[in-house]
């Protein structure tokens, strides 16, 4: 493994976020760019923390104040969002939260941040269903269409366990592992493929029928859903010490892996294994996270982790993106919702947040993520 290619990905993503911070300045990036460019929104989708998270890594990294600033300032906005209710009526908190708040408390010990994370946990933990017992991600509770998990929520439980240990109180915890052993019941297919999101009968709580929001059909698999897999296990294992984890991780990761094109970055969707369908860049950075923690955790040889590195450096050969004013993310050739007509191979805030975490994570062994 070369680390000087990797901290001069790094370096370059970082001079991007600070050439483009006045782009963003009282706001945030779109979820997705428009020809690779975000437009700023206000704070009020599920991919604010993506940003605020790359604001704290550069921050760790360079310890320049201008990021520290610009992350600091943002996180008046993530209070100013939950005490309001804009846009949280979902699952996402983890993502928005953690990121963003949870990040500022661990690096700064800052009591309102600390304390804005845990109102997102308290709302997260309110879309927890006894009938069924799993997280409902999206839409109206209790109610028949919107009676689901899906598998990007395995990233939602961090902040849960993060809740216990800073209050003490157990029932954060105690819904993050209901939440984890249901959806480890129903998501996994048995060849390791996954499905992105499950349904339950509302009456009775039983386990329904798969589907998919964002991939191709119900019985594809939609790869950022087996990456958002990969990643997911593996940071509920740092916290839940099921032994039976590992080996289902493996499963999962060599589903992911066996489905790769040569250059390394996912088709959107695993149905397509070559052929001019876009790619989504993120599925594979999301996914090199994962290995990269397993490693850490020491749940898997080197061999994962030098295809780790072959995807990093593939990612950074072939689809990092230029240094000019007009491009204004990191990571090129990400999909949001293909069949949604949404943010189809364009930055994408999620990819450019693996991307840089996956860099971090060479480049820096000894630096630990916010989750
Ligand atoms: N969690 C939503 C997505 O991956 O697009």
């Amino acid at each position: 493994m070369n680390k000087d290619i990797f901290t001069r990905a790094f370096e370059k993503g970082m001079r991007i976020t600070e050439n483009h911070l006045e782009d963003f300045k009282g706001g945030f990036p779109s979820p997705a760019s428009v020809n690779n460019r975000y437009p700023k929104i206000e704070n009020n989708d599920w991919t604010a923390g993506f940003y605020t998270g790359i604001l704290w890594m550069c921050y760790e990294y360079s310890k320049k104040k201008v990021f520290y600033d610009a992350a600091m300032e943002q996180i008046k906005s993530y209070r100013y969002r939950i005490d309001h209710r804009i846009v949280v009526d979902h699952h996402d908190m983890g993502f928005i939260y953690g990121l963003s708040c949870v990040a500022a408390y661990k690096l700064t010990g800052d009591e309102s941040a600390k304390e804005t994370a845990l109102l997102a946990a308290d709302n997260l933990k309110s879309r927890f269903r006894e009938k069924g017992q799993f997280i409902q991600a999206w839409g109206e509770l209790d109610t028949t269409e919107n009676y689901r998990l899906i598998i990007d929520c395995l990233l939602n439980l961090p902040i849960l366990y993060w809740a216990t240990d800073v209050t003490g109180d157990p029932s954060y915890r105690s819904c993050a592992e209901k939440h984890l052993k249901t959806t480890r019941k129903v998501i996994f297919r048995p060849d390791y493929s996954t499905y992105h999101t499950y349904y339950f009968n509302l009456e009775t709580g039983q386990p329904a029928y798969g589907a998919t929001k964002q991939g191709y059909s119900n019985e594809s698999t939609w790869s950022r859903g087996q990456a958002w897999g990969v990643y997911g296990l593996m940071l509920n294992y740092l916290y839940v010490k099921d032994d039976t984890i590992p080996e289902e991780w493996r499963k999962v990761t060599d589903y992911f892996l066996a489905h790769l094109p040569e250059d390394k970055a996912a088709y959107w969707d695993f149905h397509f294994m070559d052929g001019k369908e876009p790619r989504d860049s993120s599925a594979s950075a999301i996914a090199v996270c994962g290995i990269l923690e397993a490693y850490h955790q020491g749940v898997c040889d080197k061999k994962y982790v030098e295809e780790a590195w072959d995807i990093l450096e593939h990612l950074a050969d072939l689809y990092a993106a230029p240094e000019n004013d007009e491009v204004n993310g990191i990571l090129l050739h990400s999909t949001y919702g293909r069949l949604l007509g949404d943010g189809i191979d364009e930055c994408c805030l999620f990819g450019d947040y693996f991307y840089m975490e996956a860099l971090m994570r060479v480049v820096k062994p000894e630096w630990r993520p916010y989750w």
